[in-house]
């Protein structure tokens, strides 16, 4: 069954090209748009290879509002997944008006274009970098926000905010999705992730590590107040993530929302350490990790996790996935893109 059109921005990204993997699955068309800042388009032909699909692929830049016109001029969609973003914390804080510039340029964009041209229903990459250092773990969607500790997270805020009010009194309607730490790769090891940025995330500087890009990682505190003295985070593997997509996109496209904006949780529910991921990773890998403790870095959250249950009850949206298997795929993925890098 053909569901429609979709406009997935940041298409070759890393969550991005996972989610259109999940929207083909479930009978959408969807058709990417990526400035490459961030990724390679050559993701697509792997994404084609994994669908047997040919996806249309347009490599502009979205604060372009000519060229992204045009798309919305060539295409009837019935609903927009708007992943592109730049979205390294530490580099906020150096060029906080890149930051601001196209975060909130390209979202403003995508808005504007939304609403001249009638789609209905948008799906917004948050995160829950929104909630800064909570009060209260597990963090439901009620939970207040705190000051945003970097520009990055400031645009995600502004980001909710100027959705809301942009689509207030309109019919037309978003959801907001906060994830938590997305990592791992697709089961088939042909896809993960791949920035052209050096990677500074948890799960990629390990698999980097063992495979010999670095020569050692370090362990960021281990004098923390929980249960090993390292920081707890709550890891979703990205095939999770994706399917969370479609699910509230079908959700959307049902009428099922009634408020004009919602907001959701993804995470496990659970928290896992820095130190509990990397034994996660040398039992599945059966590799020793090559690491050393460091000091705190600064600006981390020491202990968050989600409560995920709204999203369970209205989308129907539950983890398959825990940290073993996030290791799994990305050690897989990991020792597979290597061997094409020294070809
Ligand atoms: P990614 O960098 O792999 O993908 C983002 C894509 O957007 C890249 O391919 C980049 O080239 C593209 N892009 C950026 N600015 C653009 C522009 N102006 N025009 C066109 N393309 C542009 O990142 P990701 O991990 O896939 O993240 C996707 C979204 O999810 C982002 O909004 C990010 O902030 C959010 N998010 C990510 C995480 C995470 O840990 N990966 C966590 C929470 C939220
Ligand atoms: C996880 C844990 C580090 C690297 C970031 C963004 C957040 C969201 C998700 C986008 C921390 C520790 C890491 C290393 C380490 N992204 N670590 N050594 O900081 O939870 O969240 O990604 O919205 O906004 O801030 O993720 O993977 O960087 O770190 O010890 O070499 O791993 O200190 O405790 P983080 P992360």
């Amino acid at each position: 069954m053909h569901k429609g059109k979709v406009l997935v921005t940041g298409g070759t990204g890393y969550i991005g090209s996972h989610t259109i993997i999940d929207l083909i699955e479930s009978g959408y068309e969807p058709i990417c748009v990526d400035n490459g800042c961030n990724s390679d388009p050559d993701t697509l032909e792997k994404v084609s290879m994994l669908t047997n699909k040919i996806l249309a692929f347009y490599p502009i830049d979205l604060c372009d509002q000519t060229k992204l016109e045009r798309i919305f001029n060539d295409h009837q969609f019935v609903g927009i997944i708007h992943f592109a973003a730049l979205k390294a914390v530490g580099d906020s804080v150096k060029y906080p008006i890149q930051y601001f510039k196209n975060n909130l340029n390209s979202t403003l964009n995508i808005l504007e274009m939304a609403l001249k041209y009638g789609v209905k229903n948008l799906i917004f990459s948050s995160s829950c970098t929104v909630y800064g250092n909570a009060e209260n773990i597990p963090v439901t969607e009620d939970t207040p926000w705190q000051e945003a500790e970097s520009p990055y997270g400031r645009t995600k805020q502004m980001g909710e905010q100027i959705i809301k009010d942009s689509f207030k009194n309109t019919d037309h309607k978003a959801i907001l999705l906060r994830y938590f730490n997305p990592a791992g790769a697709h089961t088939s090891g042909q896809l993960g992730e791949a920035p052209s940025t050096p990677a500074q995330n948890l799960v990629p500087v390990i698999t980097e590590t063992a495979i010999g890009k670095r020569n050692k990682m370090m362990v960021f505190g281990s004098d923390y107040a929980t249960r090993d003295g390292s920081c707890i985070r709550d890891f979703i593997h990205i095939m999770d993530l994706a399917r969370a997509h479609t699910q509230a996109l079908d959700y959307l496209i049902e009428g099922n929302q009634i408020s004009t904006t919602d907001v959701y949780n993804l995470g496990i529910g659970e928290g896992v350490t820095v130190l509990e991921a990397i034994n996660a990773f040398e039992k599945v890998s059966g590799n020793q990790l090559n690491y050393e403790i460091g000091p705190r870095r600064p600006g981390d959250v020491i202990a968050i996790y989600a409560n995920y249950e709204k999203a369970n009850k209205n989308l129907g949206w539950s983890p398959k996935y825990g940290i073993n298997e996030i290791m799994e795929t990305a050690w897989e993925w990991e020792k597979n893109r290597s061997k094409v890098e020294d070809e």
